[in-house]
């Protein structure tokens, strides 16, 4: 899943009546370096959405400074919103769970609230699919209402445009669409579905052509695998041509025995040995992210940092990265039932019910639990939690982030619809 930088917040940082004291966490530096059947693709996706209020957009600059000053706060959440999917992706299990409740509009209106006092500034709606849940718009509304800067993470499949409208009208300004290849057998070979290929194409350049020109940071986020490395170049220019950033996310497969999930089937990522780089010295990972590294330089939309793309040769090649994680600190992840878990893969341990967040937070024995759990994660590298922990802890994240931030804000987004098609072999065949 994709970096969405700690979101701004004019109003963050100054505890009001009812609201808790700041939670004074500890820091952990993770210091030990040994540790390191075809799904139907027309699945309702949309009703109407209720306009949210329009905030004036606050300040990034002032809440990643704020960032830095409120480094013991979960600045960042990931919510999924529901376990259902409309893929049967081979890199993913959570489609096979589709089992969890989903709290509803209330609850969520509730758990907004909660998040935006436990000092949360960003929030995503991942999942599972999100385009499948009916009220997403409300959704978006709510978590806009409350305050927070609100991203949809979607497969794309099911994200119509009529979809796309609703969440625009509702404020939607960021969302992180994904697609691995241009190449129709390795998408919908990653997809576990056929025909998902077209339609996650002619949805995502709909959505870049309704996208209003400034103000925005949509992110194509590309799941790094051997069928993908050498079209990584490829990709970035797709990226240019939508006027999207690229975001790139290594492929995970199951960790070992020993994770923070105690040995129990991991809730997110699948087995699937052939999506792996196998271990063992790949020159050819190295040179792919040196050159995405020098495409950042050079002026390309890529959003991941320098050390972001640095570790993720490192983390593919041998299956562990050593980063700083701040599960259940910096970040936290909340299931469609709205338990709190630190990260996507204590889901089911250590988690604790939304309304008890703020205790959970200032109770030192959780705390402490889950700060042995994670120095004892071998660790993953999802961007989304990693990119949160660098840019609070590295100045050259924070200011790489900055950098992307203005330019998204300030610079003129140019859709080539016609080039994206061609570059899909799309170009010149008939929407079906
Ligand atoms: C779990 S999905 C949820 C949102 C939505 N269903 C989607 O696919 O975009 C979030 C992100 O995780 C990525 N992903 C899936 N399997 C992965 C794996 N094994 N390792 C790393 N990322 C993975 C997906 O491609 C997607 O970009
Ligand atoms: S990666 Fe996303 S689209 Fe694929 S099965 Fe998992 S949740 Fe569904
Ligand atoms: S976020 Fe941290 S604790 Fe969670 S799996 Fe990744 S490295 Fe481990």
């Amino acid at each position: 899943m994709a970096i969405s930088p700690p979101a701004p917040d004019a109003t963050m940082g100054q505890p009001r009546v009812g609201q808790p004291p700041p939670v004074a966490m500890t820091m952990t530096e993770r210091q030990d370096p040994d540790r390191r059947a075809p799904p139907a693709l027309n699945e309702p996706s949309t009703a109407p959405g209720r306009p949210a209020p329009r905030r004036a957009a606050p300040s990034r600059i002032g809440a990643l400074l704020r960032g830095l000053v409120l480094r013991d706060r979960p600045l960042y959440v990931h919510f999924a919103v529901t376990s259902r999917c409309n893929l049967r992706c081979r890199s993913c299990v959570i489609w096979q769970r589709q089992t969890a409740d989903e709290i509803d509009l209330p609850a969520i209106a509730e758990l907004s609230r909660t998040l935006r006092r436990s000092g949360c500034v960003q929030v995503s709606l991942g999942g599972g699919e999100p385009a499948l849940r009916a009220d997403l718009p409300e959704i978006v509304a709510t978590f806009l209402r409350a305050g927070l800067r609100t991203r949809v993470l979607t497969n794309g499949v099911a994200f119509t445009p009529e979809l796309a409208r609703a969440l625009l009208d509702v404020g939607l300004r960021e969302v992180s669409f994904s697609l691995d290849s241009l190449v129709r057998e390795v998408q919908e070979r990653r997809d576990g579905t056929t025909g998902s290929f077209e339609r996650r194409i002619r949805n995502l350049v709909a959505l870049a052509e309704m996208l209003p020109e400034r103000g925005v940071l949509p992110l194509l986020n590309v799941v790094v695998t051997p069928g993908n490395l050498g079209e990584l170049p490829e990709l970035v220019a797709l990226a240019a041509d939508l006027g999207f950033w690229l975001s790139v996310i290594p492929i995970h497969l199951p960790p070992r025995r020993d994770s923070p999930n105690g040995g129990a089937p991991h809730p997110f990522y699948g087995e699937a040995p052939d999506l792996g780089f196998g271990g063992g010295g790949r020159d050819d990972l190295r040179q792919a992210f040196t050159e995405l590294i020098r495409l950042k330089r050079r002026g390309a939309p890529v959003v991941n940092s320098t050390s972001f793309l640095r570790r993720s040769a490192e983390f593919l090649a041998s299956g562990s990265a050593l980063w700083p994680c701040r599960a259940g600190e910096l970040f936290l992840s909340v299931g469609p039932d709205g338990m709190v878990a630190p990260c996507h893969a204590f889901e089911d341990r250590w988690e604790v019910p939304f309304s008890e967040l703020p205790e959970a937070l200032r109770s030192r024995a959780h705390r402490q639990e889950v700060k042995e759990r994670v120095a004892g994660c071998e660790g993953c590298f999802r961007p989304c939690w990693a990119e949160v922990s660098f840019m609070v802890l590295e100045a050259r994240s924070l200011l790489e982030m900055t950098r992307v931030q203005a330019t998204a804000r300030l610079r003129r987004r140019r859709v080539d619809s016609g080039e994206v098609l061609r570059r899909a072999g799309l170009a010149g065949e008939t929407a079906r």
